[in-house]
């Protein structure tokens, strides 16, 4: 299965991709996840996207795109892979078309749907392991012990965009640059639209409903 998760800043795409690749096998690919690693190995290609992710701007189409030409053309996405975070502009989801043109294009683009009310609150509030990467919430989701992981034991950090104020600028592109997708992606007959203001396992079975699997 190629499938791609939409859904604004906080809407939990993070979150459900860690459940989802655990039910279908497939590999989690998140761009926000990529570049983050290459600013922590200080990479050129982290120096040049911490620029705009700082501001919480989008970094450039032809950036990003290469990056996943790239990671979809590794052995492991030949059964499939979950994209989230990418596509986010409609030049970037005309480019994936075009990359997957050979391969029947994507199966399904869940968006998960979250009122922006919410979502400062959510972003502001969470917390991430320097070692996994798993995510967490101050208050919705907290480890069992104040800033170590469950699963891991590693130290908990909180993300450099995830200030009020780069916060605010994040879903403002989101409303400008990536909500267009929704109808794009509608239009094509993709779309299935899942309400993510609800506990993060009724949301997973919802998710698997629209790719027509019974987690219950
Ligand atoms: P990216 O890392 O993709 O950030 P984002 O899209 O802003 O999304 P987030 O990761 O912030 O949110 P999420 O939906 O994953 O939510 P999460 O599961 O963590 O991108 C970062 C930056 O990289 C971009 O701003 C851009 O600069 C650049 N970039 C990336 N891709 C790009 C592209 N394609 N093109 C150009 N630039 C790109 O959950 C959030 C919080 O909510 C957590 O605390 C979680 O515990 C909590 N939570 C989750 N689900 C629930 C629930 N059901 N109930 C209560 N709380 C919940
Ligand atoms: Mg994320
Ligand atoms: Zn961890």
């Amino acid at each position: 299965m190629k499938i791609v998760l939409l859904g604004p800043p906080g809407a939990g795409k993070g979150t459900q991709a860690e459940g989802l690749v655990k039910k279908l096998f497939i590999p989690h690919i998140s761009t926000g996840d990529m570049f983050r690693a290459a600013i922590s190995s200080g990479t050129a290609l982290g120096m040049e996207a911490k620029r705009y992710i700082d501001q919480g701007k989008l970094v450039p189409d032809e950036i990003t795109e290469g990056i996943i030409m790239d990671r979809i053309a590794q052995p492991d996405c030949r059964g499939g892979f979950l994209l989230d975070g990418f596509p986010r502009t409609l030049p970037q989801a005309m480019a994936l078309e075009e990359m997957l043109k050979d391969q029947g294009g994507l199966d399904a683009v869940l968006d998960i749907s979250v009122e922006p009310e919410h979502l400062i609150v959510r972003l502001t509030g969470r917390r991430m392991c320097k070692k996994c990467g798993a995510i967490y919430h101050l208050h919705y989701n907290a480890p069992q012990q104040e800033n170590v992981c469950d699963l891991c034991g590693g130290e908990l950090f909180q993300r450099d965009d995830d200030t009020e104020e780069t916060v605010k600028n994040r879903l403002s592109v989101y409303s400008e640059q990536t909500a267009p997708l929704i109808e794009f992606y509608q239009k094509k007959g993709l779309l299935h639209v899942v309400e993510g203001n609800h506990p993060i396992n009724t949301v997973l079975v919802n998710l698997g409903k629209a790719l027509g699997q019974n987690w219950n």
